[in-house]
């Protein structure tokens, strides 16, 4: 489990591939004073990714690498992220998956949130299956990243209720809100636990 080292923030960079709403939410929590990690790098496999603007906004450094072959990829991102001393790592809407070799390096260091009640719904289209299968509940779960898509430790979830005329879409807006309160407070969880 990851640990704080004194007061120090713990220096962390966060993936993405496209709009960056969580990206935004995790921005402004490292920035008060309490918050156990400070962002000091935002990562992406596509150039035209919208959350990429905060890079800009916040002064905060970006590194897009859109190489195909995954191999390249995670060796031009493990660079970037020795070089500014990353320790930890949050994907918020990384359409890339990382392989075993890439997760050794930052064992127990990586975590994600999927618009799911995990191990429910891994994968896309997460909300349209939802609705399909007639579920009473969804939600959103923040975990630990292994190799294999949306797995590993569950570290928090939150329910929400599904309405009977609910859509994809209004379902996902509110989805969204709450995953953007239970991504801090995951990572509250993480380094402030004592296990
Ligand atoms: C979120 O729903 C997240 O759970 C999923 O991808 C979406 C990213 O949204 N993994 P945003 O880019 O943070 O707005």
């Amino acid at each position: 489990m990851a640990q704080l080292t004194g007061n120090k923030k713990v220096s962390t960079a966060v993936f993405i591939s496209g709009r960056g709403t969580n990206l935004r939410k995790l921005i402004k929590f490292s920035r008060k004073k309490n918050s156990p990690i400070s962002i000091n790098l935002i990562v992406s496999n596509n150039s035209h990714a919208k959350g990429l603007k905060f890079s800009k906004l916040y002064k905060i450094k970006k590194k897009v690498v859109n190489f195909k072959k995954s191999s390249l990829f995670e060796k031009k991102i493990l660079q970037t992220l020795k070089k500014n001393k990353i320790k930890f790592i949050c994907l918020a809407g990384f359409m890339k998956l990382l392989s075993k070799k890439f997760i050794k390096n930052f064992r127990g260091k990586i975590i994600n949130i999927h618009p799911s009640l995990l191990p429910k719904y891994r994968g896309l289209n997460t909300h349209v299956r939802v609705i399909k299968n007639n579920e009473k509940f969804s939600g959103c779960t923040v975990h630990f990243v292994t190799s294999k898509v949306d797995s590993g430790k569950i570290i928090l979830q939150k329910k929400v209720k599904i309405y009977k005329n609910d859509t994809p879409k209004k379902l996902s807006k509110r989805i969204l809100f709450q995953e953007h309160k239970l991504y801090p407070v995951a990572i509250n969880k993480i380094f402030r636990s004592n296990s």
